[in-house]
């Protein structure tokens, strides 16, 4: 068999299996509502386009006018050919907006994570991380288990007392660096890892903490600084890491933020830094001025949590079971893949664009309809949104 028609024979097994990904081509940029190819108005319960920015004035405005002022890229990577102020300005910003001293930017935030623990770690030292961490966390750790031989250890969900005794474990086997790594809002379930809890095992069993707070930087805390906000806890966390292709412009982009000497370290020592292109200057103008335009309307960030609140709880009144939670992402557990699938199909049908999820993004059996919310909704798009899963629900039976 060709390679061509194996290829065409895997995904044909995977269409039979119900887990094909279709794409959904979209007319006009991500809003609450938008337009989408074949099926008109839509509107998005399925974007990380949390507080409306992808298509802010102001934010595609900097980016035309980083792109006019710098021209479309850095043409190679930042070490050989010079750094644009514009980088300066944008992790200047970041790192003060997260409550750390500095920040590097790379060109997502996988990159961000890639580079951080490979870079970080040897031998000698540990890498604990959540069972249920992001793909890019998990990656990250096993390309430096290859490249550094550093050790690893994996910690159930949210389990204090198992990432307690994991750190015993490598207290007791001398690691030199232990560093834990969680997610700040976990993607799938929408729970908030326990940061006060994790930061005191970190300093009593002297260890150092990441949070990647992807699905939290701008949408968690009462001016959007993200899960340490949340708690109360700014400046505590020794490693944020995060993406710029969510709430702030959504276009691409992530960073490390620290101490002053990890940006520099990474700097020195990251492979995607050192052998690959910066932002280019237009996503780095438009994050600038996504980062800029949070600090002036916090506004947005209470919009959000009053829609993730008003929209969780009407679910509720439906009959609905959502993940209990207080982030604007709210996930339906349907069960098996197919069920979600043709949920998302029938919403659709409805105007209402939201991804069903299953194995194995997902548990096998933990199918689900994710729903994510934003400042950009009107309360008449929740209502639209909520008639539409009450009619689709009662069709399933699910309601
Ligand atoms: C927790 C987390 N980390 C990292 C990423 C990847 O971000 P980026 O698109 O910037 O690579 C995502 C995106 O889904 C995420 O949810």
């Amino acid at each position: 068999m060709s390679f061509a028609a194996r290829l065409e024979a895997e995904l044909e097994q995977f269409k039979r299996d119900g887990v094909y990904k279709r794409l959904n081509y979209l007319e006009a940029p991500q809003a609450a509502r938008t337009k989408m190819q074949g099926r008109g108005d839509v509107v998005i319960l399925s974007s990380n386009n949390y507080l409306g920015l992808c298509n802010a004035p102001e934010v595609v405005a900097a980016g035309k006018r980083a792109l006019d002022q710098f021209g479309a890229g850095t043409g190679s990577v930042r070490f050989i050919c010079g750094t644009f102020t514009i980088h300066r300005e944008l992790e200047q910003a970041l790192a003060r907006f997260v409550g750390c001293e500095s920040s590097l930017t790379y060109v997502s935030c996988w990159n961000a994570n890639e580079g951080l623990v490979a870079t970080l770690l040897g031998e000698q030292d540990i890498v604990i991380s959540d069972q249920l961490n992001h793909a890019s966390i998990i990656d990250a750790i096993r390309l430096a288990k290859t490249i550094t031989k550093c050790q690893t250890a994996v910690y159930r969900h949210s389990d204090m007392s198992d990432l307690e005794d994991k750190l015993r474990a490598a207290q007791a086997t001398k690691a030199r660096l232990k560093l834990i790594f969680t997610d700040g809002v976990f993607s799938m379930e929408g729970d908030i890892a326990k940061l006060p809890d994790i930061v005191a095992l970190a300093r009593k069993y002297d260890a150092v903490v990441a949070v990647d707070d992807s699905h939290g930087t701008a949408v968690l805390g009462a001016s959007g600084r993200g899960t340490a906000e949340h708690y109360g806890m700014l400046g505590q966390v020794d490693i944020i890491t995060s993406t710029l292709g969510k709430a702030l412009g959504g276009a691409a982009g992530g960073f490390t933020a620290g101490a002053a000497a990890l940006a520099d370290y990474l700097t020195q020592g990251s492979r995607p830094q050192l052998f690959s292109n910066a932002l280019p200057p237009t996503v780095a103008g438009s994050a600038l001025a996504a980062v800029q335009h949070v600090e002036h309307h916090p506004e947005l960030v209470r919009r959000l949590h009053d829609h993730a609140r008003y929209f969780r709880e009407r679910l509720v009144a439906l009959g609905f079971k959502p993940l209990p939670g207080e982030t604007p992402i709210v996930p339906v557990i349907l069960g098996e893949t197919a069920k979600a699938i043709q949920m998302s199909e029938l919403l659709l049908n409805e105007g209402v664009f939201v991804t069903g999820f299953g194995y194995p993004v997902v548990p096998q059996g933990h199918a689900r309809i994710r729903c994510q919310l934003s400042a950009a909704h009107t309360r008449d798009d929740l209502d639209f949104a909520l008639a539409a899963f009450k009619r689709v629900g009662a069709s399933l039976g699910l309601i």
